[in-house]
């Protein structure tokens, strides 16, 4: 299947295969074709060019996008979509007053959905989670990262992944898999917390690397959670099974998470709401890509992760929803843009490189997505007619996406 798609008003980032991720004064810059045509071949972007060396060849379908731009669809590089039943209760606590910490100690928060997952067959939370997978396909997101973690059991921690696994199989949009058995200590363990790190190292982890489940290993490195020693021992028992750490820190408290995931080469940090001078230095000294969740810290009313500052210093930056139950019930990316703008002022420019080329490093899939290249998957968005691509983080509530493309398909109209 060869669809052209010609008269773009702007076809926007243009990268070479080599580029992996931005970071800096360069995350600034969106480089863009004015009056362009695409041409995809099956699920691949096969050309591109100015409408003045369009080549001469015959499509099976042609779109003109006269007026509309033509975008990398998003990359989602944490989510944990995969979850049973809902928290509204919670959220309505906080707006009388609790907070996030409060709700979490009362035996809600994680530990809810825990129980809220058990109770659920595999079935039927493979059937919610799908719906949501849906919903942010036609949202313009192309890749996703989801992650485990309402298990907190060897079972149903596993059972969490299998659901993953089928979801990836089941729709076109690139699922990476998290195991993140390391969320919250469940209650049996609550007075003996080293004896799940056990359980997590001797039991767990070898079931995930054996079945193929994940390729990435996450924590909650946190005041009452797991603490960096924990973390730590759970990470390198990892990597010995070749997961590769993404871990949660920073959301509440500064602790020396990111320390340790610099010493563990992880791939990224997330959250990092609470960042002290040392933390700065030492995460602009390394590879790590950090990950800010703007809707997050939205929903909780929360501190915003320092994204301006950071990329001031020249760090590299991606965005991503968290999507989740407790802190953040919406995987709209659309919105994680327009926040990410609104409230950490990044520019349309840095916040789209955030959203796509750098959220594709985040899952290391920036090989093969998050950027227009010949030879990437064609993962597209189509906008409606915008007056300029500013719009897209601007005009925040409004859905300017006309159509989705992934892997080279149109999503069908809802
Ligand atoms: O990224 N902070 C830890 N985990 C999730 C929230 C999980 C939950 O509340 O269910 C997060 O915000
Ligand atoms: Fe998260």
């Amino acid at each position: 299947m060869r669809i052209l798609f010609k008269n773009i008003e702007q076809l926007l980032q243009i990268r070479g295969p080599e580029v992996r991720k931005i970071a800096g004064v360069e995350m600034g810059e969106l480089p863009a074709l004015k009056n362009a045509f695409l041409i995809t071949e099956n699920d691949r972007i096969a050309d591109f060019g100015p409408m003045s060396e369009i080549p001469g060849l015959t499509p099976d379908l042609e779109v003109d996008a006269s007026g509309k731009m033509i975008l990398p669809a998003w990359c989602d590089s944490h989510t944990h979509l995969v979850y049973a039943g809902n928290r509204e209760k919670e959220f309505v606590d906080r707006i009388r007053g609790l907070s996030y910490e409060e709700i979490a100690a009362r035996g809600g928060g994680i530990l809810n959905s825990a129980r809220q997952l058990e109770s659920t067959s595999e079935e039927n939370i493979y059937e919610q989670s799908s719906k949501r997978l849906k919903e942010i396909m036609q949202l313009g997101t192309g890749a996703v990262e989801i992650k485990s973690g309402y298990g907190l059991s060897s079972e149903a921690e596993m059972k969490m992944l299998r659901v993953i696994k089928r979801l990836a199989a089941s729709y076109p949009i690139e699922v990476k898999a998290t195991f993140l058995g390391a969320h919250a200590f469940p209650e049996p363990y609550r007075d003996h917390p080293d004896k799940y790190v056990d359980l997590i190292c001797d039991e767990m982890i070898p079931k995930v690397a054996e079945n193929g489940l994940a390729e990435f290993i996450d924590a909650f490195c946190e005041k009452g959670y797991f603490s960096v020693e924990q973390t730590k021992k759970i990470m390198e028992r990892g990597n010995s099974f070749g997961l590769v750490p993404k871990i949660h820190v920073n959301q509440f408290n500064s602790i020396g998470g990111i320390q340790a995931a610099i010493e563990l080469k992880a791939l990224t940090v997330d959250h990092l709401e609470v960042m002290t001078d040392q933390d700065f230095t030492d995460l602009e000294r390394s590879e790590v890509m950090p990950v800010a969740l703007p809707s997050c810290s939205y929903f909780l009313s929360i501190p915003y992760t320092p994204a301006r500052e950071m990329i001031d210093r020249g760090m590299a930056l991606a965005i991503a929803t968290d999507f989740n139950p407790g802190s953040t019930p919406s995987g709209n990316m659309n919105f994680a843009l327009s926040t990410a703008c609104i409230k950490m002022r990044l520019t349309p420019e840095e916040a789209i490189n955030a959203a796509t080329i750098n959220g594709a490093y985040a899952m290391n899939l920036s090989h093969s997505l998050g950027s227009i290249t010949r030879g990437k998957i064609a993962n597209l968005i189509l906008t409606k007619e915008i007056p300029s691509y500013g719009f897209l983080p601007y005009a925040f509530g409004s859905n300017l996406i006309e159509k989705v493309m992934i892997r080279g398909e149109f999503l069908p109209e809802e």
